[in-house]
């Protein structure tokens, strides 16, 4: 076993050797970018985000602390509290009022757990970056078969299309940075041109034409299993895209997303967010934590993850482990939000299809069912 100490060193050498740069060098604008000065001269490729996984969906009063939610704080809360990444899953709904075709942040299915109109998180984020114009954020959506130009449009209406990063190519990731080429550009560089917002959409079919700053996921990204349900099952070898051997991972410039959560499998193959582990699953150090998971991967794929996404966030606390990768010492900018389980987050009951705005028959059906049933398991 490591000590605290040597495994802090450890992670310091690695994320030397890892982006090729012997130091984090201050900002030459004196500013904080993504909540440190030393965080500014680095290319976006190069720094390790913490990714909220299914950031819309709650386990607060609003859901009647759903067992299906993901987080016990809002979108605002979490980048409020240093998260850069955001994940949800995009579905086609409707207007509770009109009636009209309407996209929505459902989570697997918009009976069982609506969250709202994309519109309208996507004005949330765009109101936060409004307030804080030195921070790049990442957008990760689960697409169900919605074209470009649909997300384009909702995302001009929110007004946050013109925060959007445009790559140099929309069909293939740059190689990797390193010690002598940047090929992503440095978060000065993003702050500089106010191209603060990256979005990624799994999958999509590129759109040059109409909307070049909506990446497909999986030409830019790769990732490990993200059905866990044993803390000693995490690994780091590509799952998505299929048949990528790690080699080809590393080689290729995607950029590596770690998923770092776990289920915890009810019957009739439902999984809800794992809440019994999470402190352990979001520490630095412990079996199954953020922190050894993050030192192995980053090992095998000898370059610190750029993204890792995990529930709870405010739990460990996560950004704790993604400090020390990054090499921030000192944030600046936080807002504080408690690192403990919330009370009555731990609950396990069915509150999931509140805020869904059409609850149908089947829907509640199934929530009655599936209530039951976890009564009877516990
Ligand atoms: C740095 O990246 C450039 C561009 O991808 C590549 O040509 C070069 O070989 C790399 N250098 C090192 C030391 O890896
Ligand atoms: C954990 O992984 C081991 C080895 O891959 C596998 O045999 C086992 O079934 C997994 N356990 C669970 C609970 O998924
Ligand atoms: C996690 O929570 C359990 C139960 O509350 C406690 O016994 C354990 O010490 C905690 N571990 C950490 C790393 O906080
Ligand atoms: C946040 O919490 C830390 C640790 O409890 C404390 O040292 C710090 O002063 C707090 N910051 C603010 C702005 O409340």
């Amino acid at each position: 076993m490591f000590t605290m100490y040597t495994r802090i060193l450890f992670a310091l050498a690695l994320g030397t050797f890892a982006t090729g740069r012997s130091a984090n060098l201050p900002s030459a604008s004196g500013r904080a970018c993504n909540n440190s000065p030393l965080l500014c001269s680095k290319p976006y490729d190069t720094v390790t985000y913490l990714g909220a996984h299914d950031s819309p969906y709650l386990r607060d009063e609003s859901t009647t602390f759903s067992s299906f939610g993901n987080q016990f704080f809002s979108t605002t809360v979490q980048l409020d509290a240093g998260v850069r990444m955001l994940q949800g899953q995009i579905h086609a709904s409707s207007n509770k009022d009109t009636g009209q075709r309407e996209l929505h942040l459902c989570h697997t299915s918009c009976d069982l757990f609506d969250a709202g109109s994309l519109k309208d998180w996507l004005l949330e984020v765009r109101k936060w970056m409004d307030s804080n114009p030195n921070e790049v954020i990442t957008i990760l959506l689960v697409n169900n078969g919605i074209k470009a130009k649909e997300l384009e449009d909702v995302y001009s209406q929110a007004d946050v299309a013109r925060y959007g990063y445009v790559p140099p190519k929309i069909d293939t990731p740059p190689p990797p940075s390193n010690e002598t080429e940047t090929t992503w550009p440095t978060l000065d560089e993003m702050i500089n041109r106010n191209e603060r917002l990256v979005s990624f959409i799994s999958p999509l079919v590129p759109d040059a034409q109409n909307a070049p700053y909506l990446l497909d996921q999986w030409t830019f990204m790769w990732e490990n299993p993200y059905l866990v349900t044993n803390p000693s099952n995490f690994t780091c070898l590509p799952d998505r895209p299929e048949d990528l051997p790690l080699q080809e991972a590393k080689e290729s410039g995607r950029l590596f997303m770690m998923n770092h959560f776990l289920y915890w499998q009810q019957a009739f193959g439902i999984q809800v967010p794992d809440i019994r582990f999470v402190n352990v699953t979001n520490a630095w150090e412990g079996p199954g934590s953020l922190g050894e998971h993050l030192m192995t991967c980053s090992g095998m794929v000898q370059r610190q993850p750029t993204f890792v996404l995990v529930d709870f966030f405010n739990v460990g606390p996560a950004i704790k482990a993604v400090d020390i990768f990054n090499k921030v010492d000192v944030p600046v900018g936080r807002k504080n939000v408690t690192s403990n389980v919330v009370p009555g987050g731990a609950g396990m009951f069915w509150g999931a299809a509140r805020r869904s705005a059409e609850v149908s028959i089947w829907g509640v059906g199934f929530a009655v069912l599936a209530a039951v049933v976890l009564s009877m398991v516990l």
